[in-house]
């Protein structure tokens, strides 16, 4: 099987492709490697899937509509695994754009090319700031995240 994972740079993307490779998966890990936190340490995750010989790492912004699509084409992917995300609630207030494009733009690209190129399996991430933080309630699909989508008074001030 040959899976794109997005964001194969971040937290959770590293993860999947490393169980995707440790599955013997052919995985091709995009990531933009951008500074919203330590560069290094998303090039440190990435010299780790590297050293199987199943993995490519790939350096691409997925608002590059014309090199993701150029990809889709020229890689013909079976899955694709959407983790490449701006996460984050606070960084929203200064930098509104970052999650416009990523989340946004980035997806939409990512949707048109699993359209366009009859992608079977598309799996995405959804954004952290819908669970709930109290550890008392069960976390199910179905709960509605009232409290947590609403940014904390001071962070509006
Ligand atoms: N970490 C958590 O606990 C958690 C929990 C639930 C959901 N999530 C969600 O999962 C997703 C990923 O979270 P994470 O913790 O791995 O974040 P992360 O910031 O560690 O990883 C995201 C990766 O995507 C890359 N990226 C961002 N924009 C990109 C773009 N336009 N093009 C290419 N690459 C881009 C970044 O460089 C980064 O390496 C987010 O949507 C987040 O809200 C995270």
């Amino acid at each position: 099987m040959k899976i794109l994972v997005t964001g194969s740079a971040g937290f959770i993307g590293f993860h999947v492709a490393k169980y995707l490779l440790e599955r013997n998966d052919t995985v091709f890990g995009l990531d933009n490697f951008n500074p919203y936190y330590s560069v290094k340490l998303k090039q440190d995750r990435d010299a780790e899937p590297r050293k199987y010989s199943k993995y490519k790492s790939i350096i691409m912004d997925l608002c590059d509509s014309d090199k993701l699509r150029d990809l889709f084409v020229s890689e013909k992917f079976d899955k694709v695994c959407n983790i490449a995300a701006q996460a984050g609630v606070r960084y929203s207030l200064e930098h509104p754009h970052a999650y416009i494009n990523s989340n946004i733009v980035g997806f939409l690209n990512i949707l048109d090319r699993c359209r366009h190129n009859h992608i079977s399996r598309l799996v995405y991430a959804s954004s952290s700031a819908v669970i709930p933080n109290s550890p008392s309630r069960k976390r199910t699909e179905s709960i509605i995240p009232e409290a947590s989508m609403q940014p904390a008074k001071n962070q509006m001030s």
